[in-house]
């Protein structure tokens, strides 16, 4: 096969290049989160509307020709898209796509992850907003954590290494849990990285978020924290330190008080096709629509091109003034 010439990359108005993409394959989930949707859950998208996995390796072939280095499958819970293992290998098999990763909730990895790591996938991210197992509960409304940290444990056994644990903190709910997950994440700090996510208001603004710099106060009480230094090109928008006490590594992601936008490199293909090129703001293009009426390569390059052209500069969500992110998170995939 021959290897097609490389395009220009992909650069926005604001002079960013864009070398990542999430892809969410699912807005289905089986855990409930607090902070995601209602009690009663949302109607889920119908089948025919998810791009089927040959859309989505063709829509990742024309990124990764534009420089498109890393994708990340999530969701809702990317593990219950059936035979998500044959779209890994499928993504795996595209020249230039060397950084497969997945963000999942872990309650399937005990039996997946092996079968997973074999198909192609690199890592793994964790969401977990607690090792605690009744606050575990209450925040995933029924989830059982046991069999989550069992999850852990597979992935780790199949190198799916370092797992970055994600905890998203909600003021009054889970404020405590962090020494908690400091604690246990730190008796494996050479698989584990923690980090600690402050919580996005989208539409529906179920929460208030906790300042990552409160998070660190309060960890420095007990613990000393180390600035780390080392930000290889997976670290994205974390700022890490280092436990002293167990070496273990603890980022903060910050979107509401400290953006990152202006390095923002990702964009985010929703389930349904359309291209999200800003978490914050929704935009209404649908590569699936365009995939469906039967676009080449060359068409979708020119519709991706554009769509990033559109790209916003950001967002100007702060921390207490009551702006919010558009559309809901589920079906976005974080
Ligand atoms: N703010 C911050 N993080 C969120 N996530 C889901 N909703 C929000 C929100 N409103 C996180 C999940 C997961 C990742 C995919 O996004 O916990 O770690
Ligand atoms: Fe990127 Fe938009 Fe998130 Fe800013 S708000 S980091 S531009 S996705």
């Amino acid at each position: 096969m021959t290897r097609p010439l490389p395009r220009p990359p992909l650069i926005d108005r604001f002079g960013r290049t864009h070398t990542y993409v999430r892809i969410s394959v699912t807005d289905r989930c089986n855990f409930r989160c607090v902070y995601c949707m209602p009690e009663e859950g949302l109607s889920w998208m119908p089948r025919s509307e998810l791009l089927r996995y040959e859309e989505i390796c063709a829509v990742l072939r024309a990124f990764a020709r534009m420089g498109v280095r890393k994708v990340r499958l999530t969701g809702g819970e990317p593990t219950l898209r059936a035979d998500i293992e044959s779209l890994i290998a499928g993504l795996a098999a595209i020249p230039g796509l060397d950084d497969i990763a997945m963000t999942t909730k872990g309650l399937t990895l005990d039996k997946l992850a092996g079968r997973l790591a074999r198909a192609g996938l690199h890592r793994v991210n964790i969401s977990i907003d607690s090792v605690d197992p009744e606050r575990f509960r209450r925040l995933t409304r029924g989830g059982d954590l046991s069999r989550v940290i069992r999850g852990i444990e597979a992935a780790r056994e199949a190198g799916l290494t370092p797992i970055k644990l994600n905890a998203v903190v909600l003021k009054g709910e889970n404020e405590e849990d962090l020494h908690g997950l400091v604690d246990w994440a730190g008796n494996w700090p050479d698989d584990l990285e923690l980090r600690f996510i402050e919580y996005m208001p989208f539409e529906a603004r179920w929460h208030e978020s906790v300042a990552s710099s409160e998070l660190r106060r309060r960890l420095s009480e007990r613990l000393t924290l180390e600035p780390d230094g080392t930000r290889g090109h997976t670290a994205g928008p974390a700022r890490m330190w280092k436990i002293a006490q167990t070496g273990l590594r603890v980022g903060f992601i910050s979107p509401l008080s400290e953006h990152f936008c202006a390095r923002c490199n990702r964009l985010r293909l929703q389930a349904d096709g359309h291209l999200r090129t800003c978490l914050a703001h929704e935009d209404t293009p649908s590569l699936r629509d365009l995939l469906r009426a039967g676009a080449d390569e060359d068409t979708l390059e020119q519709a991706i091109r554009t769509m990033v052209l559109g790209k916003p500069e950001g967002h100007d969500c702060g921390l207490d003034d009551g702006t919010v992110f558009e559309g809901v998170m589920t079906g976005i995939g974080g």
